[in-house]
């Protein structure tokens, strides 16, 4: 079967070549790979940043992608043949909160991930796609969406009414302006560019704020709509300061990225006198991703896709992502 592999830590690292197909052992089921999506983790995992957490090399690479199960070993209902499913993001983590072997069983580095044409994994390890989705919708749920989903339904609790902050317009940020909607929440979204805005406003965000003509946007927040329940904090460095200027005393900032920077500075002051939760977020279980898919189940939520490449072309998608062109997932067709 043909697959992706990366064997050295850079894009120049990337390259198409074969493997032997999986046969599925008790258990387990061979999934076609149909469709992959890009996530900024991705960028990072290419280029060594994730150190020895990205695993031994060579390493199939994206921890996304939808397919169809094509083969079952003993002990898998047959019937499961045919069923479009998407791997959960963190193979071992079934349910509960965050066990402390999670980030061992990531797809997409330390474990292989889904750009091959047939994947061997657990049956536990699958969950079956949104009624009527495409395996190319399908494909952008294991990571951003349930980041997402785990920040504003499972730990926030986002409840009717409440004001939540997204920002950006990425991967994590769309499905959390479509979850927070969903929700009943206020959004409130800020970007770098007034088209982005305008294509997030058709997925429900409320109160759009470009944060290049308005740096100070947490003011802007507060000034504008009210101080925010939750602010899905997706910059890192550069953004901390507003996401703790715009969340309302007791609300939560969802610490998710960190796109502008990892070290950030954290005024003390405004945290500790207004008893803000900070709340970090890491993906979620396969659990949660059951539950997300009810939820869209019983949504009229649709991912929003920027731009799909074919497999071979793999390295323009990259380029897309680190150019932060995009509005919302870059996918991957499948081999066939
Ligand atoms: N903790 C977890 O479990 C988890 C899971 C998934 C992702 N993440 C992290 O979350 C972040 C987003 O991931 P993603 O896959 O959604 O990324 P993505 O699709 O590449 O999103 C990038 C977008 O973020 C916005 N952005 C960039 N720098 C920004 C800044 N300084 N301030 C505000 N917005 C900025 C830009 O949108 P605009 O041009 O519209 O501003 C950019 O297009 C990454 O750091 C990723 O590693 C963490």
């Amino acid at each position: 079967m043909q697959v992706w592999e990366l064997t050295a830590w850079s894009r120049d690292g990337l390259r198409r070549t074969e493997r032997p197909d999986p046969a599925p052992g008790p258990g387990e089921v061979v999934v076609g790979i149909e469709a992959a999506s890009l996530n900024y983790r991705d960028l990072v995992m290419v280029n060594g940043g994730y150190g020895r957490a990205g695993g031994a090399l060579p390493v199939v690479p994206l921890s996304d992608g939808a397919g169809r199960i094509v083969a079952v070993g003993d002990g898998v209902d047959p019937a499961l043949a045919g069923q479009l499913v998407v791997p959960s993001f963190f193979q071992y983590w079934r349910s509960g909160r965050f066990p402390p072997d999670a980030l061992t069983g990531a797809l997409g580095g330390p474990l292989d991930g889904v750009l091959q044409e047939r994947m061997l994994l657990d049956a536990g390890g699958v969950v079956a796609a949104p009624r009527g989705w495409t395996a190319q919708e399908a494909s952008t749920l294991p990571c951003a969406a349930i980041t997402a989903w785990s920040a504003v339904a499972v730990l926030a609790r986002t409840r009717p009414g409440d004001v939540v902050v997204v920002e950006g317009t990425g991967g994590v940020a769309c499905f959390a302006v479509q979850f927070a909607h969903l929700c009943g929440a206020h959004v409130v979204v800020v970007s770098s560019s007034d088209a982005k805005l305008a294509a997030v406003q058709r997925l429900g965000a409320d109160t759009l704020i470009n944060y290049r003509r308005t740096p100070q946007w947490g003011k802007a927040v507060r000034a504008d709509v009210r101080e925010a329940d939750l602010v899905i904090e997706l910059g890192g460095a550069e953004t901390l300061g507003q996401a703790l200027r715009a969340v309302r005393p007791g609300g939560t900032i969802a610490l998710i990225g960190v796109l502008s920077g990892g070290l950030a500075e954290l005024p003390l002051g405004p945290a500790v006198t207004r008893e803000i939760r900070f709340q970090s977020v890491t993906c979620g279980s396969r659990d949660d991703l059951r539950d997300m898919v009810r939820a869209i189940d019983a949504s009229t939520i649709r991912p929003m896709i920027d731009r799909t490449y074919p497999f071979e072309a793999l390295p323009d998608a990259f380029d897309r992502l680190e150019a932060a062109a995009h509005v919302g997932k870059i996918c991957v067709s499948g081999v066939a």
